[in-house]
């Protein structure tokens, strides 16, 4: 049985609610999936806690900058690669990892990398995308599951979820619903991509 998991490391940088939808999906068999490890860029990162009550192992891949920026992305990444190997994970799951992969990890994991954003993408790329869809005055936004390359949240769609805004929404409560239907489909996208993988 668990050959047939497909083994996944989960990057955060914030609050991890993604993961956490992510691993009860895993727990209560909707998923089959294990995670090798729960990765954070950030030591402070609300996740990490999550992980850790659910048992996971969780792994801190520090971008501080020591020799200049561009070399502590360097390390950081080549220590998440190791990480990686080490670890056996086969798929890098994004799930509000707030840092931009270089293209040579993203090329080394080879259409394994998988993102979330709350819009409808290409709408709405970057860090506000709830906020600028509500600051537009779009009438409908929404959820995207995507494979990353090595831009800002571009790389080809896998699954959309549209979602319509309120006249009297405010970012809470666009925000919430946002959130909420996240939680539902980047499980079900991932289940959907690991059965398309065993075939
Ligand atoms: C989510 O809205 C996700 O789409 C985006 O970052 C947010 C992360 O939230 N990439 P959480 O840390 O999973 O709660």
């Amino acid at each position: 049985m668990s050959a047939n998991l497909t083994k996944i490391a989960i990057l955060i940088s914030g609050r991890g609610s993604n993961m956490e939808a992510i691993v009860n999906a895993i727990n209560s068999g909707k998923l089959g999936a294990k995670v090798c490890f729960v990765g954070s860029d950030n030591e402070n990162a609300k996740g990490l806690q999550t992980a850790h009550d659910f048992g996971l192992k969780t792994l801190i891949f520090s971008y501080e900058e020591s020799g200049g920026k561009n070399s502590s992305k360097i390390k950081a990444e080549e220590d998440l690669l190791r990480a990686i190997h080490e670890n056996k994970a086969e798929w890098l799951i994004l799930a509000g990892f707030m840092r931009i992969l270089s293209k040579k990890i993203v090329k080394q994991m080879e259409g394994k990398v998988i993102n979330i954003h709350p819009s409808l993408l290409p709408s709405f790329k970057g860090a506000h995308a709830i906020h600028d869809a509500l600051l537009y005055g779009v009438k409908i936004t929404g959820v995207t599951v995507h494979f990353v390359d090595e831009f800002v949240d571009s790389g080809k769609i896998i699954a959309q979820t549209a979602v319509e805004i309120e006249e009297d929404d405010s970012l809470e409560s666009l925000s919430e619903r946002i959130h909420k239907i996240e939680h539902s489909l980047y499980p079900e996208t991932l289940s959907k991509l690991f059965v398309k993988e065993c075939k």
